[in-house]
């Protein structure tokens, strides 16, 4: 049998490990300081939970989902995004019923069965966010606030938010009927999917990305023109606050996003360089789905970055070697070395100090390898007399450090 990762599911190998600590290290200051907490749900959850929350015609559901059948015969599904999972905690802890504020992040993995390509994977990571008691327009506004600050603070560069209004419960079925009157009659040339889904989601036609579809929805009737008094004046609102906040943004009525649950703000950050697979992140509010799923009469927004294509979007990892390696000739200098060596850990200090026995010429050449900014050399000679050179390899400088000051000379 070949040794290898399952296809579309891969690992993070180092030095990329730094870049995703940055990106998360970043993400929690970031969230943080907008009031938001850390909540982790399990990465299964009950496959009806998906169903009823991302929605049964969405492609996710339909046809993306990794569902099983566990010991006791229910079906169970890895979660293919975290909304769903933080909202059931939301309420089945009557998290609801605390002051809050109720604004949670989630950071891990993902699952969908799609074809892997460049920027799509079966297994990928999201940055989500999600604020839970919020109906107001404040609540799009600061979201929007903090993805576009925290995609600065990574200096990617070349980012666009997309933002529409979809309108809600009382407007949209008007706009969805005006549509597949518009639809209808062209029924036939729109690809197979578009078809399908025409009674059910007759609006998943506008942003389909195959070409036939995008030609004939050309002229088709946009949703901005077609919403409530109640949605144009929080759409305006929102609007008001990105331009108070400086927050740059490209209104696109076709933006429609594949999941069920959007209402009223919808919104995606892309970036031409990823190619096909463009968003970077993508959100908006889902009113009415906590009470869908047996919650509060709360309204929600959120939204979720794709970790791997932030990452794309960075400059490579650099190799980074240890501030300092040992070499320390023979046991005697090994045992004399090895609590100073912890000491400097504790304090945080990256130190090697490779087993003793092998000769200089080898250490040294181990000390080049892993990249050792300096290198301390330890023999017998040192440990009589007390002192220890420290050698600095980028300079090639070298200095004297007596043994009893070894420690305080990396303070
Ligand atoms: P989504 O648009 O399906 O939304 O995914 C959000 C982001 O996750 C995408 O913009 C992309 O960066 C990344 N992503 C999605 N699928 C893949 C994949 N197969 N491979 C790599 N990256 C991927 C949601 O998941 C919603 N739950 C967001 C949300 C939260 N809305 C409200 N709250």
């Amino acid at each position: 049998m070949k040794l290898q990762a399952i296809r579309g599911m891969k690992d993070l190998l180092p030095p990329d490990d730094r870049l995703w600590r940055r990106v998360e290290e970043l993400a929690r200051q970031t969230f943080m300081a907008f009031g938001f907490a850390e909540l982790r749900p399990p990465l299964v959850e009950h496959t009806s939970l998906f169903a009823r929350a991302v929605g049964q015609t969405t492609d996710i559901v339909e046809k993306e989902m990794y569902t099983f059948q566990d010991r006791g015969g229910e079906s169970i599904s890895l979660r293919p995004e975290a909304t769903a999972g933080v909202l059931r905690a939301y309420i089945e802890h009557k998290i609801y019923a605390s002051p809050g504020p109720h604004k949670f992040f989630t950071i891990g993995p993902m699952f969908r069965y799609d074809r892997p390509q460049k920027g799509r994977l079966r297994q990928f990571h999201q940055l989500n966010c999600e604020i839970l008691d919020e109906a107001g327009p404040e609540g799009d506004a600061e979201l929007l606030v903090m993805l576009t600050q925290f995609l600065a603070k990574l200096e990617l560069g070349n980012i666009t938010i997309l933002l529409n209004s979809l309108g809600c419960a009382s407007c949209r079925p008007a706009y969805r009927q005006k549509l597949l009157n518009f639809l209808l009659p062209q029924k036939d040339g729109l690809c197979p999917d578009c078809q399908r889904r025409m009674e059910l989601n007759p609006l998943r036609a506008l942003d389909c990305k195959v070409e036939r579809c995008q030609t004939l929805t050309l002229n088709a009737p946009e949703l901005p023109d077609s919403v409530c008094p109640e949605c144009a004046a929080h759409f305006a609102k929102v609007r008001e606050l990105l331009d108070l906040a400086g927050v740059s943004y490209k209104l696109e009525p076709r933006l429609v996003r594949g999941l069920d649950y959007y209402q009223r703000t919808t919104f995606e950050a892309v970036c031409g360089e990823l190619g096909a697979q463009s968003a970077v992140a993508g959100g908006g509010r889902y009113d009415g789905l906590l009470s869908l799923l047996g919650g509060p009469d709360q309204q929600g927004i959120g939204f979720a970055m794709g970790m791997e294509r932030l990452i794309m979007l960075m400059p490579p990892a650099q190799e980074v070697g240890p501030r300092l390696m040992v070499a320390a000739l023979g046991e005697a200098a090994y045992t004399v070395m090895f609590p100073l060596v912890m000491r400097l850990r504790e304090r945080g200090l990256t130190v090697e100090m490779p087993p003793a026995g092998k000769s200089l010429k080898a250490l040294m050449r181990k000390a080049d390898k892993i990249k050792a900014a300096q290198v301390a050399i330890v023999g017998e000679a040192e440990l009589a007399s007390g002192q220890i050179p420290l050698k600095d390899l980028g300079s090639g400088q070298q200095r004297l450090l007596t043994l009893n000051d070894f420690c305080r000379a990396f303070a």
